[in-house]
């Protein structure tokens, strides 16, 4: 089963440098409709989700450009990925010096997409495929959250899952370019980069991303930003 969904990120997909952050190469389709409908024949799931795994979304963006600018967030420390899609910011976490990473993810072809792009980069990034927002964060040193703010059933959960995190001395980043869901009030802002995405999946082909620390529920986020 993994073999074949691999076989179809590999069919569906090209290989090639992130805009703005060439230094990561994914694997990354043209069309989200083609690609979509495609999953949906494999899968027999006329339902099934849509293939982010196939795109660099505007919150990775950002945090892909953050850790290149502040790789001390992230050097030598053990770095997990939640809602990670491509795989994208814990590649660039460990381009920027991680000791480990792992990539987490409730989509099966989102787990083979994130094994072919780390593999593609050299990187060597573990994949976590369920939906961990049900478990207690894990033990980690760094929390990214690259664009997890744009529906609201992951929205209300992923907050107070990163608020739990935070509370533990876990630093969180998060990247977003300003979704509907954001919970502003309870971040702070770090960095904010001008992304360049694709008119496939937003509005405009260059978006505003910011990267955020977030609070702990009553807390501050101070000690995280830049190392
Ligand atoms: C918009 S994409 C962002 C991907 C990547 N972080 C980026 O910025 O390019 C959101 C991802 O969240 C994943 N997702 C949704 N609910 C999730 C959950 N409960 N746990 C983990 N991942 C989840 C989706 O499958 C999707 O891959």
């Amino acid at each position: 089963m993994a073999a074949s969904r691999r076989a179809f990120v590999l069919r569906h997909t090209h290989l090639r440098p992130v805009p703005g952050l060439e230094e990561v190469r994914l694997h990354l389709a043209d069309e989200v409709l083609h690609v979509w409908s495609a999953v949906q024949i494999e899968t027999d799931d006329p339902d099934a989700a849509l293939p982010y795994w196939a795109f660099a979304w505007g919150g990775g963006l950002a945090i892909g450009r953050y850790l290149r600018e502040n790789p001390g967030a992230v050097a030598g420390r053990r770095v997990f990925d939640v809602a990670s899609g491509s795989g994208l910011c814990a590649i660039a976490a460990m381009h920027a010096g991680a000791a480990q990473a792992t990539g987490a993810d409730i989509d099966a072809f989102a787990a083979a997409a994130i094994e072919l792009n780390a593999r593609a980069n050299g990187r060597r990034v573990t994949v976590v495929c369920r939906d961990v927002l049900d478990e207690e964060p894990p033990d980690v040193d760094v929390i990214l959250a690259g664009d997890c703010w744009y529906e609201a059933c992951l929205a209300g959960r992923v907050l107070p899952w990163l608020q739990r995190a935070r509370g533990r001395g876990i630093d969180v980043l998060v990247g977003d370019p300003g979704r509907r869901y954001l919970p502003t009030e309870e971040l702070v802002e770090l960095a904010s980069y001008d992304v360049r995405t694709t008119t496939e999946l937003e509005d405009l082909e260059r978006k505003q991303g910011w990267v955020y620390a977030v609070r702990s529920a009553g807390g501050s986020a101070s000690s995280q930003g830049r190392k």
